[in-house]
């Protein structure tokens, strides 16, 4: 039996198909729900048909609503253990560690923990989370492959000096320290905590040929499409920022297009898909970009204009500039991944879901 480790969640989604279909790992908070209305999810593709266990960590066991949620899953009972572990106590990581092959480690510190000694902000505490539970993954003699869910905004296709490079890719890493219009204190502390982090979990797979432990990152876009919490997760509140006029959001929106170019999107289940692909690949290493799109806020707002009449999208959304940058991350396709959802269907989704959740 294989034993799979998943460092934890995520409210938009990210655990519910790893529960679904393939590999029990996912399950954590509350991804079970119905899947676009019509199908239950949880129930039918539940627990691994591939019979694997899974190790999944939380911050606090205590926490009745995320652990009963878990523990309902079938099959639970028999491949679903839990352990307590926070990046602000890194070393609680490797009991969950032991005796695993492959490790998820998803979670990301968004908030610091106040009156924190050992770390000063959500970057310190991020990288040493990813450096401790690397070593461990090391350290275990059993984990054969560690995947990170990394993000575009450490991606990101701005020159060191000033503008753009002509496109963006794996090969992109974002210029940290200069300043950027729409940052705040928390998107700035995202963006370095992000990118320190997957530069140091990437390191520990140069050494891949002495150790044989494989690293993959995926590097995935602003996640959208439909969600089982009984929330709309803020990334995809994000999205229809435009619908709801969220000042804060629709600047986390514009944050993104001015880091990026413009705004990498991907569906949930093509980011679950593509995290179980890195798991099932005979090899695997390095850094992949993930998204399925490469789009403007102004084709978003005009998506929803002609789609969506029943909103009012301001002009002011319609008419900002694009810029000419193109996406040339080909290396996931390259391996054999392929995309479910295009920008519609992403789009579509995210309404879906926020109009379910009350988001709209
Ligand atoms: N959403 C997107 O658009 C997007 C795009 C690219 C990459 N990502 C990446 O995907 C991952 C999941 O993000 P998400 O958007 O789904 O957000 P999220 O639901 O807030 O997920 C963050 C997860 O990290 C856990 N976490 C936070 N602080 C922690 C700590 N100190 N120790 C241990 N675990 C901690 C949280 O646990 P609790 O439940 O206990 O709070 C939560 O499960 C993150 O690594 C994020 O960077 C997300």
């Amino acid at each position: 039996m294989t034993n799979l480790e998943f460092i934890y969640g995520s409210d938009v989604g990210l655990e519910k198909r790893w529960g679904l279909e393939t590999v029990t790992v996912a399950v954590v908070i509350g991804i079970l729900g119905d899947r676009e209305g019509d199908r239950k999810m949880g129930t039918e593709h539940l627990i691994p048909e591939k019979g694997y266990t899974v190790h999944a960590t939380l911050r606090n066991l205590d926490d009745v609503s995320k652990v009963s949620l878990l523990k309902n899953l079938p099959d639970s009972d028999d491949r679903l253990v839990l352990f307590e572990a926070d990046f602000y106590n890194p070393g609680k990581f490797d009991p969950a560690i032991e005796g695993c092959e492959f490790v998820f480690h998803v979670a990301t510190p968004f908030l610091h923990t106040p009156n924190s000694q050992q770390y000063k902000n959500t970057t310190e505490a991020a990288i040493a989370g990813a450096k401790s539970i690397a070593e461990a993954c090391h350290k275990s003699g059993t984990v054969r492959r560690l995947i990170y869910t990394a993000s575009v905004v450490a991606a990101s296709p701005l020159k060191d000096g000033s503008g753009f490079k002509d496109s963006m890719d794996e090969t992109c890493w974002t210029p940290l320290d200069i300043p950027l219009a729409c940052s705040t204190d928390l998107l700035k502390d995202y963006v370095d905590s992000k990118t320190l982090a997957e530069k140091e979990i990437l390191s520990y797979g140069n050494y891949n040929e002495k150790s044989g432990l494989e690293v993959v990152s995926l590097a995935c876009g602003l996640v959208g499409g439909n969600s089982l919490p009984p929330f709309t997760p803020t990334s995809v509140a994000c999205f229809v920022s435009q619908l709801t006029n969220s000042a804060n959001l629709y600047n986390s929106l514009r944050f993104f297009e001015k880091l990026l170019g413009k705004i990498p999107i991907v569906h949930i289940d093509d980011v679950c898909d593509a995290h179980i692909f890195c798991m099932e690949s005979p090899s695997i290493n390095g850094r992949f970009l993930c998204s399925s799109s490469y789009v403007s806020s102004a084709q978003i707002a005009s998506y929803y204009q002609q789609h969506y009449p029943e909103f009012e999208v301001k002009q002011e959304y319609l008419d900002l500039l694009e810029r000419e940058i193109g996406w040339s991350s080909t290396k996931l396709s390259e391996e054999g991944f392929a995309y479910k959802y295009d920008s519609k269907m992403i789009l579509d989704d995210c309404i879906r879901c926020a109009r379910k959740w009350g988001g709209l």
